[in-house]
């Protein structure tokens, strides 16, 4: 019979000397296989005498599971190894810059850019962000606004209209992004500082128009705002968003009917040996208007005129974007040329101008 002993030494030892998980597995299958040494062993005890397998049972059983709990322990072994391995093999230096094409993939387009760059301006004036829907009623986007029904400013604003409902009232697209200070001011208290970025619709269309553009609202109430205030916000806004020290504006007289006294803002430029520059220079050029909240505005909200003032204003966010990258046709926004996007894109990696500054610890 074979000696237990010696056969437990050499399998051990071939254990011992294994390389790889295959290796292991060969003496497996040679020791416990269905034809392997120890089953071998096993057979064995149906044979023997009542006594002799009382002896041998245990023996050639507890060497059986020796040798599985050996195997075992060598896989584990060899896994620890395996994963030691590829952890060193595989480290990734995450501190190496990314790769140059990665990171140029893709063009942000310069309208959503351009309302980042500008909302984070009015953010660091301490403007809050507000949203309204785009498809309004006539009550936000006209009544409330103190243009009432046959108002000739109706008529002015190129509405698009949906089919009348069962009761003959038609929903609208938002001529401007106005309808959003009505029904920011009826959802909260004042004081209010807010911008509202959005789309608004016209039914026109030409070099400078097109039907549907952007604008972003304006609006502060509080108890002592006066006229000094907004255009202190507007010059400081205009000159951080040209990138200047300084901005020259010129407010002259206009009509709106939700501000009273109402303006148009125009900044400094010049035209000369035609090139376009903002800042300097004997031309003016309109980019917004604005005024103080008309009193029956803020009625229609449920303030106290006598009580709450302030100052509104709204800007086109194309017309701006147009002025500060060169573009000259405002049509291009929209026709989703990518060799266009290539040349006016952002990129993803972009970051405003006055998020650097703050940065750099320069603060503004
Ligand atoms: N809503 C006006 C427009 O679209 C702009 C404006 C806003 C004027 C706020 C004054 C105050 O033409």
């Amino acid at each position: 019979m074979t000696d237990l002993a010696t056969l437990e030494t050499d399998i051990q030892a071939a254990i011992a000397r294994a390389e790889n998980i295959g290796h292991l597995e060969e003496i497996r299958i040679a020791a416990l296989g269905k034809k392997g040494s120890i089953s071998a062993l096993l057979k064995t005890l149906g044979q023997m005498s009542n006594e002799e397998r009382l002896i041998q049972g245990p023996l050639i059983n507890g060497l059986k599971d020796k040798i599985t709990q050996a195997i075992e322990t060598r896989k584990a072994q060899f896994s620890r190894e395996a994963m030691r391995e590829r952890l060193i093999s595989e480290t990734i230096d995450v501190t190496l810059p990314s790769l140059p094409q990665a990171s140029n993939q893709g063009r942000m387009h310069p309208i959503p850019q351009v309302i980042e760059d500008m909302s984070f301006i009015f953010a660091d004036m301490g403007f809050a962000i507000a949203e309204g829907p785009d498809i309004e009623t006539d009550f936000y986007n006209f009544t409330a606004l103190n243009i009432p029904e046959a108002h000739p400013a109706r008529q002015m604003h190129d509405t698009f209209y949906f089919e009348p409902d069962d009761k003959g009232n038609r929903l609208l697209l938002r001529t401007h992004t106005s309808p959003v200070q009505i029904r920011t001011m009826e959802n909260g208290k004042p004081p209010f500082r807010f911008i509202a970025p959005g789309r608004t619709y016209r039914c026109d269309s030409d070099r400078t128009h097109t039907p549907m553009f952007h604008q972003i609202e304006g609006l502060a109430i509080d108890k002592h705002i006066h006229l000094g205030h907004l255009k202190w916000v507007l010059e400081t806004f205009l000159a951080r968003f040209f990138e200047l020290d300084n901005m020259s504006l010129r407010l002259r007289p206009s009509y709106f009917p939700f501000t009273e006294p109402s303006m148009e803002v125009d900044i400094q430029c010049s035209r000369a040996h035609g090139t376009l520059q903002i800042g300097k220079g004997t031309d003016w050029m309109e980019v917004l208007g604005c005024g103080m909240v008309h009193p029956q505005v803020l009625k229609n909200v449920g303030l106290d005129p006598e009580l709450w003032q302030g100052f509104a204003f709204g800007l086109g966010v194309d017309r701006l974007t147009m002025l500060k990258y060169g573009i000259d046709d405002l049509r291009a926004f929209f026709d989703a040329d990518l060799r266009w996007l290539k040349h006016y894109g952002f990129s993803p990696l972009y970051m405003p101008h006055l998020a650097k500054a703050n940065l750099a610890g320069g603060g503004a």
